[in-house]
């Protein structure tokens, strides 16, 4: 059974896993219009996965004995300058969510809840491979993405991206 203050918590972080899927398809508007579609598929991947992450959160307060409750979804940003404005937006809300994760974890820990504390166990080592995803892409946006060549080549790569971890830039 899950305390309230848990249950509010997990429910909080489940809306901010529903947020990052619609930041990442506004990311998918914007690069199809700019006629980017390596881009738009790596984000189109990306939402997706944020949307198995949001119904984690769901499925384990129902099966902990808690109420999954489903509040407004703040809307995402959708206007940016540049392919790197849009990952480096991308990376500090990762890093938002994994400072997320670390004050849930300590919440399950300060409460005893074992079950809450091995679930979110799998977030913590996801957050590091997304954190580290952003970082390797907004490494190489710098390297290559000046000259419009460069992007087009980052794009064809990106494009690759299947979501089972074969993208070149997994
Ligand atoms: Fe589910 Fe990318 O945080």
């Amino acid at each position: 059974m899950l305390s309230k203050k848990l249950n509010d918590a997990l429910n909080k972080h489940m809306n901010l896993e529903f947020h990052s899927a619609y930041s990442y398809l506004a990311a998918v508007a914007h690069f199809e219009t700019e006629e980017l579609p390596g881009f738009a598929n790596f984000y189109s991947i990306q939402a997706k996965e944020e949307l198995t992450h949001a119904m984690k959160f769901f499925n384990f307060i129902q099966d902990a004995g808690g109420q999954a409750k489903l509040a407004d979804v703040a809307a995402p940003r959708q206007s940016y300058k540049s392919p790197l404005d849009v990952f480096e937006a991308s990376l500090k809300q990762e890093q938002n969510v994994s400072s997320e994760i670390n004050k849930l974890l300590d919440l399950a820990i300060a409460e005893k809840h074992a079950g809450t504390r091995v679930f979110l166990q799998w977030f913590v080592t996801e957050q590091l491979e997304e954190e580290a995803l952003f970082n390797r892409c907004i490494r190489r946006i710098k390297i290559a993405g000046k000259d419009g060549q460069g992007l087009l080549l980052i794009d064809q790569e990106l494009g690759k991206r299947t979501g089972d971890g074969e993208a070149a830039a997994e």
